[in-house]
């Protein structure tokens, strides 16, 4: 099934992947906001996953008919839905990767942090649920703003006692992804190719791909620098206007996030090569969160890569060092939003 999917190459393999064969269908996937634009897209493509036995489809609404006709796909996994908190710990017990991209999207003329108000309550609340009923399953952050989220289910899961900052993850895939593309398009690489690292966070100027770090290595004019780490940069927000008010990305997300699931099945069932960046605990700069490419393994990060840090451009040093304040804000404040709570 993962073959009517185009390729593209997650560290040293493709994705789909074609040479890595799974044991059998032996995990159990939650998806949480299931039924929204992301959730709907990514549920399809996560029910294509020959990795998959169980599919659980949690929403607050309207999650019972994307259940039924998913269902129907004749792949391995068993597709249940659960609708509201009082099906919330039946839908996450048991579950091996809880995916989040419950919350509400951005409208033209927003920024992500805008959304902080009403998804951060979203988050800390969804994240609750799974500290107390799968404290060990891999939790896949995409509700924004990432930057803060992802300080906010850390520190949910550190008053209940069951923080393991090596599963834990902010999707930025798809900052990847766009990179891959628009750098593939410049110039001309085939996009199989093509793997372009992005670091710090995800928003803005704290999304930072490194073009001098990218595979092929290729070279850029400072006008060609600038353009596509400006593009990629502001791609959340050219689909944002494109949508006019109807949301953000959503099949390209769904994309990303599926493949992130897909790299983290992989890792979980003892695939030694699984690279992907995220947003994570990190300590390769001195800000406490940083997005950077990690190796994934079976429990969660395995090393994060400092080596993309190494001889950055002399644009790519001033623009990390650029990043940091806002991305410390932005972290700072979904800390103090958890301990503020009750
Ligand atoms: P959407 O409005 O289409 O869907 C969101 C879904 O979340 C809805 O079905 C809604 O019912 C559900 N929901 C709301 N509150 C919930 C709760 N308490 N529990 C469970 N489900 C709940 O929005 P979307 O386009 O799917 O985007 C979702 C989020 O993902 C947004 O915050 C958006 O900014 C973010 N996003 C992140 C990335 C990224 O790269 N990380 C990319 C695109 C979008
Ligand atoms: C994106 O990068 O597309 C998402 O973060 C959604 C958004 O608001 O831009």
């Amino acid at each position: 099934v993962a073959s009517c999917l185009p390729k593209h190459k997650v560290g040293k393999r493709q994705w789909p992947s074609n040479q890595f064969q799974p044991r059998a269908s032996i995990f159990k996937v939650a998806v949480l906001g299931a039924a929204g634009g992301i959730g709907q897209p990514l549920g399809l493509l996560i029910k294509m996953s020959p990795l998959v036995s169980d599919l659980h489809l949690y929403d607050i609404a309207n999650v019972k008919g994307v259940a039924a006709d998913l269902s129907h796909c004749n792949t391995p996994s068993k597709v249940l839905d659960f609708t509201g908190a009082s099906e919330l710990a039946k839908c996450l017990k048991g579950v091996d990767v809880v995916v989040i991209p419950a919350g509400i999207p951005r409208k033209p003329g927003m920024t992500r942090d805008d959304l902080f108000n009403i998804n951060a309550n979203i988050v800390k609340t969804l994240v609750e649920a799974v500290a107390d009923n799968c404290p060990d399953a891999f939790i896949h952050i995409i509700s924004n703003p990432v930057n803060s989220t992802v300080p906010i289910a850390a520190e949910v899961l550190k008053q209940k006692g069951v923080y393991d900052p090596k599963k834990l993850f902010g999707v930025t895939t798809l900052d990847v992804v766009r990179a891959n593309t628009f750098v593939a398009q410049k110039k001309n690489l085939r996009l199989i190719d093509v793997d372009v690292p992005v670091i710090g966070g995800h928003a803005g100027i704290t999304i930072l791909p490194l073009l001098s770090k990218m595979r092929p290595s290729v070279t850029f004019t400072d006008e060609e620098v600038s353009e596509l780490t400006a593009r990629i940069q502001n791609a959340g927000t050219e689909v944002v206007e494109a949508k006019s008010g109807a949301g953000s990305a959503t099949l390209s997300m769904a994309y990303a996030a599926a493949r992130f699931v897909e790299s983290s099945l992989r890792a979980l069932d003892g695939d030694s090569d699984v690279y992907e960046c995220t947003f994570v605990q990190s300590n390769l700069t001195d800000l406490p969160f940083f997005a950077s490419r990690v190796k994934l393994g079976r429990k969660g990060v395995e090393a994060l890569i400092s080596a993309d840090f190494h001889n950055l451009s002399d644009y790519e040093a001033n623009a990390l060092e650029a990043l940091k304040p806002e991305l410390k804000v932005s972290i700072e404040k979904g800390v103090a939003f958890a301990h503020k709570q009750p």
